[in-house]
């Protein structure tokens, strides 16, 4: 089985079924939008299309996690989070190099993600990762109070 190790003494490896509730829990209470149990599940399904990758501490509790969806040349990071204890510990960033590795010997050739022009924690991950602006989409996201946020669009080069 394939494992990262990651900062603050966690471990990253491929979700599992047990999983799901938990992922579902977090996303949800993340996201106006957030998934339900049935997409993580329909996602873990096709784990060479869409891999979900877990960050857990030693008693497997759930740390973090971040989906890609991958399309031949092109992969897409659907989504990414910590857990609020967890942030600032490394653990996003270990996330995104263990999804890298993975593609590194694949044939994908470049990444791609949107994220909300507000969220400035999330862009700095992005930025310092490597990842490059190359657009923008006015009006993409509904937010919780009816308003609707820019979605900036995001691009890194696999080497
Ligand atoms: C975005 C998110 C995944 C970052 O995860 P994290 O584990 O806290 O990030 P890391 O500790 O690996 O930090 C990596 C980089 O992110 C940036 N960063 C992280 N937290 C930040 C903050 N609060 N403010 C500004 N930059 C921040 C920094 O550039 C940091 O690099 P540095 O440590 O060299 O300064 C996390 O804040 C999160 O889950 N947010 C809620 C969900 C979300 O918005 N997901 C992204 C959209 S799908």
């Amino acid at each position: 089985m394939k494992l990262w190790i990651a900062p603050a003494g966690l471990h990253i490896k491929p979700a599992s079924t047990a999983h799901v509730p938990t992922l579902a829990r977090i996303h949800q209470r993340g996201f106006f939008h957030g998934w339900k149990e049935n997409e993580f599940s329909s996602y873990l399904a096709r784990p060479d299309q869409t891999p979900i990758y877990v960050a857990s501490d030693k008693k497997n509790r759930v740390a973090g996690f971040m989906v890609l969806r991958l399309a031949k040349e092109e992969a897409e990071l659907l989504t990414i989070m910590v857990e609020p204890k967890w942030q600032g510990k490394g653990v996003g960033k270990a996330l995104l190099r263990a999804g890298f590795d993975d593609l590194l010997a694949s044939e994908t050739r470049a990444m791609f993600l949107e994220v909300d022009s507000n969220n400035e924690a999330a862009i700095s991950l992005y930025r310092g990762f490597g990842f490059k602006q190359i657009g923008a989409r006015p009006g993409y996201y509904s937010l919780k109070d009816g308003g609707k946020a820019t979605a900036i669009v995001m691009r890194i080069d696999m080497v």
